[in-house]
Protein backbone atom coordinates (compact mmCIF):
# COMPACT_ATOMS: atom_id res chain seq x y z
CA UNK A 1 0.00 0.00 0.00
CA UNK A 2 0.89 3.59 -0.65
CA UNK A 3 -0.25 6.81 -0.12
CA UNK A 4 1.61 8.58 -2.73
CA UNK A 5 -0.18 10.61 -4.82
CA UNK A 6 -1.17 9.75 -8.74
CA UNK A 7 0.27 11.29 -11.35
CA UNK A 8 -3.22 13.27 -12.27
CA UNK A 9 -3.35 14.33 -8.70
CA UNK A 10 0.37 15.93 -9.00
CA UNK A 11 -0.33 17.53 -12.60
CA UNK A 12 -3.93 18.78 -11.31
CA UNK A 13 -2.83 22.28 -10.31
CA UNK A 14 0.00 22.69 -12.96
CA UNK A 15 0.14 24.41 -16.34
CA UNK A 16 3.65 24.31 -17.06
CA UNK A 17 6.37 21.64 -16.25
CA UNK A 18 9.40 22.97 -16.76
CA UNK A 19 12.13 20.44 -18.13
CA UNK A 20 15.55 20.52 -16.50
CA UNK A 21 19.29 19.69 -17.91
CA UNK A 22 21.42 20.13 -15.25
CA UNK A 23 24.92 19.47 -16.32
CA UNK A 24 26.50 21.03 -13.10
CA UNK A 25 25.28 20.26 -9.68
CA UNK A 26 25.79 23.80 -7.98
CA UNK A 27 23.31 25.07 -10.45
CA UNK A 28 20.63 22.50 -8.67
CA UNK A 29 19.57 24.86 -5.87
CA UNK A 30 19.52 28.11 -7.60
CA UNK A 31 17.50 26.73 -10.41
CA UNK A 32 14.74 24.99 -8.32
CA UNK A 33 14.22 28.59 -6.03
CA UNK A 34 14.29 30.63 -9.42
CA UNK A 35 11.25 28.59 -10.29
CA UNK A 36 9.80 27.95 -7.59
CA UNK A 37 9.79 31.75 -6.91
CA UNK A 38 8.50 32.31 -10.30
CA UNK A 39 5.90 30.23 -9.57
CA UNK A 40 6.37 26.72 -11.02
CA UNK A 41 6.65 23.67 -8.31
CA UNK A 42 6.72 21.01 -10.32
CA UNK A 43 9.87 20.13 -11.87
CA UNK A 44 11.45 17.73 -14.22
CA UNK A 45 14.82 17.23 -14.19
CA UNK A 46 16.09 14.70 -17.54
CA UNK A 47 18.39 11.39 -16.71
CA UNK A 48 20.27 12.74 -19.51
CA UNK A 49 23.49 14.14 -17.47
CA UNK A 50 25.63 12.23 -14.51
CA UNK A 51 24.36 15.56 -12.27
CA UNK A 52 21.10 14.59 -12.72
CA UNK A 53 20.00 12.24 -9.74
CA UNK A 54 22.24 14.19 -7.62
CA UNK A 55 20.52 16.79 -8.69
CA UNK A 56 17.14 15.68 -8.06
CA UNK A 57 17.96 15.05 -4.06
CA UNK A 58 19.79 18.16 -3.86
CA UNK A 59 16.55 20.19 -4.96
CA UNK A 60 14.32 18.05 -3.02
CA UNK A 61 16.27 18.54 0.47
CA UNK A 62 16.28 22.41 -0.07
CA UNK A 63 13.38 23.08 -1.57
CA UNK A 64 10.47 20.67 -0.04
CA UNK A 65 7.76 22.74 -1.18
CA UNK A 66 8.99 21.73 -4.76
CA UNK A 67 7.71 18.67 -6.61
CA UNK A 68 10.91 16.95 -7.68
CA UNK A 69 10.38 14.16 -10.84
CA UNK A 70 12.99 12.92 -13.06
CA UNK A 71 12.54 12.59 -17.04
CA UNK A 72 13.80 10.79 -19.93
CA UNK A 73 13.53 7.44 -18.10
CA UNK A 74 14.16 4.41 -20.70
CA UNK A 75 15.38 1.94 -17.67
CA UNK A 76 13.07 0.29 -15.29
CA UNK A 77 15.92 0.41 -13.16
CA UNK A 78 16.13 4.26 -13.06
CA UNK A 79 12.88 4.10 -11.41
CA UNK A 80 14.11 3.04 -7.90
CA UNK A 81 17.14 5.05 -8.49
CA UNK A 82 14.92 8.20 -9.28
CA UNK A 83 12.97 6.91 -5.68
CA UNK A 84 16.21 7.03 -4.03
CA UNK A 85 16.70 10.49 -5.15
CA UNK A 86 13.78 11.54 -3.52
CA UNK A 87 11.84 11.77 -7.10
CA UNK A 88 7.85 11.99 -6.67
CA UNK A 89 7.05 11.47 -9.81
CA UNK A 90 8.80 10.57 -13.54
CA UNK A 91 8.32 11.38 -17.15
CA UNK A 92 9.45 9.15 -20.09
CA UNK A 93 9.78 10.13 -23.71
CA UNK A 94 8.38 7.00 -24.81
CA UNK A 95 5.19 4.16 -24.08
CA UNK A 96 7.09 0.69 -22.33
CA UNK A 97 4.98 -1.22 -20.43
CA UNK A 98 7.97 -2.65 -18.44
CA UNK A 99 8.40 0.61 -17.05
CA UNK A 100 4.62 1.28 -16.52
CA UNK A 101 4.94 -2.28 -14.58
CA UNK A 102 8.18 -1.13 -12.82
CA UNK A 103 6.14 2.28 -12.05
CA UNK A 104 3.22 0.42 -10.82
CA UNK A 105 5.27 -1.79 -8.88
CA UNK A 106 7.48 0.76 -6.69
CA UNK A 107 4.39 3.26 -6.50
CA UNK A 108 6.28 5.94 -8.50
CA UNK A 109 3.57 8.18 -10.03
CA UNK A 110 4.29 8.05 -13.71
CA UNK A 111 3.44 9.59 -17.11
CA UNK A 112 4.98 8.15 -20.04
CA UNK A 113 5.13 8.94 -23.51
CA UNK A 114 2.90 8.44 -26.54
CA UNK A 115 2.79 9.76 -30.15
CA UNK A 116 0.71 7.81 -31.56
CA UNK A 117 -2.71 6.29 -31.88
CA UNK A 118 -1.56 2.82 -31.83
CA UNK A 119 0.60 3.72 -28.36
CA UNK A 120 -2.38 5.56 -26.88
CA UNK A 121 -4.46 2.71 -27.37
CA UNK A 122 -1.93 -0.18 -25.32
CA UNK A 123 -1.13 2.66 -22.69
CA UNK A 124 -5.65 3.08 -22.24
CA UNK A 125 -5.54 -0.75 -22.03
CA UNK A 126 -2.73 -0.88 -19.14
CA UNK A 127 -5.60 1.54 -17.56
CA UNK A 128 -3.67 4.71 -18.17
CA UNK A 129 -5.48 8.05 -18.05
CA UNK A 130 -2.52 10.62 -18.53
CA UNK A 131 0.00 10.64 -21.24
CA UNK A 132 2.71 12.47 -22.42
CA UNK A 133 2.50 13.86 -26.24
CA UNK A 134 5.60 13.64 -27.62
CA UNK A 135 7.07 15.21 -29.56
CA UNK A 136 4.33 17.47 -29.63
CA UNK A 137 5.12 19.88 -31.91
CA UNK A 138 6.65 16.90 -34.94
CA UNK A 139 4.12 14.43 -33.97
CA UNK A 140 1.01 16.39 -35.29
CA UNK A 141 1.26 19.00 -32.72
CA UNK A 142 -2.43 20.84 -31.39
CA UNK A 143 -4.80 18.82 -34.68
CA UNK A 144 -3.26 15.77 -33.40
CA UNK A 145 -4.56 16.28 -30.44
CA UNK A 146 -7.81 17.41 -31.25
CA UNK A 147 -8.17 14.42 -33.35
CA UNK A 148 -7.45 11.99 -30.11
CA UNK A 149 -10.48 13.77 -28.59
CA UNK A 150 -12.84 11.57 -31.05
CA UNK A 151 -11.39 8.14 -30.32
CA UNK A 152 -9.83 8.43 -26.87
CA UNK A 153 -12.86 11.02 -25.19
CA UNK A 154 -11.07 9.65 -21.54
CA UNK A 155 -7.27 10.44 -22.34
CA UNK A 156 -5.55 13.57 -21.22
CA UNK A 157 -2.05 14.64 -22.26
CA UNK A 158 0.50 16.61 -21.45
CA UNK A 159 2.18 17.60 -24.82
CA UNK A 160 5.61 18.54 -24.65
CA UNK A 161 8.34 18.77 -27.58
CA UNK A 162 8.65 22.18 -29.02
CA UNK A 163 6.28 24.20 -26.99
CA UNK A 164 7.27 27.68 -25.40
CA UNK A 165 5.22 30.59 -24.47
CA UNK A 166 4.56 31.27 -27.55
CA UNK A 167 2.37 28.61 -28.52
CA UNK A 168 1.64 26.74 -24.79
CA UNK A 169 -1.69 28.76 -24.22
CA UNK A 170 -3.17 27.30 -27.60
CA UNK A 171 -2.19 23.75 -26.23
CA UNK A 172 -3.94 24.63 -22.66
CA UNK A 173 -6.95 25.95 -24.55
CA UNK A 174 -7.64 22.09 -25.41
CA UNK A 175 -10.33 20.41 -23.10
CA UNK A 176 -7.73 16.84 -23.20
CA UNK A 177 -4.39 18.95 -22.08
CA UNK A 178 -3.77 19.18 -18.32
CA UNK A 179 -0.42 20.52 -19.00
CA UNK A 180 2.17 21.12 -21.37
CA UNK A 181 6.46 20.57 -20.57
CA UNK A 182 9.15 22.30 -22.13
CA UNK A 183 12.41 23.37 -21.50
CA UNK A 184 12.26 26.94 -22.49
CA UNK A 185 11.45 28.40 -18.33
CA UNK A 186 15.22 27.72 -18.11
CA UNK A 187 16.85 26.86 -21.56
CA UNK A 188 20.90 25.66 -21.56
CA UNK A 189 22.36 29.10 -22.09
CA UNK A 190 20.09 30.88 -19.20
CA UNK A 191 21.27 28.03 -16.77
CA UNK A 192 25.28 28.04 -18.13
CA UNK A 193 25.22 31.78 -17.57
CA UNK A 194 23.47 31.20 -13.91
CA UNK A 195 21.04 34.11 -15.16
CA UNK A 196 18.62 32.77 -12.42
CA UNK A 197 17.27 36.52 -12.58
CA UNK A 198 15.95 35.54 -16.18
CA UNK A 199 15.00 31.87 -15.35
CA UNK A 200 11.94 33.55 -12.71
CA UNK A 201 11.04 35.95 -15.36
CA UNK A 202 10.62 32.90 -17.17
CA UNK A 203 8.93 31.00 -15.24
CA UNK A 204 6.74 33.72 -13.89
CA UNK A 205 5.46 34.19 -17.27
CA UNK A 206 5.10 30.53 -17.68
CA UNK A 207 2.99 30.23 -14.36
CA UNK A 208 0.98 32.75 -15.50
CA UNK A 209 -0.49 30.68 -18.35
CA UNK A 210 -2.71 28.45 -15.71
CA UNK A 211 -5.12 30.92 -15.92
CA UNK A 212 -5.69 30.46 -19.54
CA UNK A 213 -6.77 26.57 -18.95
C1 LIG B 1 12.68 17.14 -23.86
O1 LIG B 1 12.55 15.95 -23.69
O2 LIG B 1 13.73 17.69 -24.17
C2 LIG B 1 11.47 17.92 -23.59
O3 LIG B 1 10.43 17.37 -24.27
C3 LIG B 1 11.63 19.37 -23.86
O4 LIG B 1 11.45 19.66 -25.19
P1 LIG B 1 11.69 21.17 -25.65
O5 LIG B 1 13.15 21.45 -25.44
O6 LIG B 1 11.29 21.19 -27.09
O7 LIG B 1 10.82 22.03 -24.78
Amino acid sequence: MTDRPTIEDLLAPVAVIPVLTIEDISDAVPLARALVAGGLNVLEVTLRTAAALAAVETMAGALPEAVVGVGTLTRPEEIVAALSAGARYAVSPGFDPDLVAAATRAGLPYLPGVATASEVQRAQRLGLGTLKFFPAEPAGGIAALKAFAGPFPDLRFCPTGGIDQSNAADYLALDNVVCVGGSWPAPADLLASGNWQAIEERARAAAALAARR
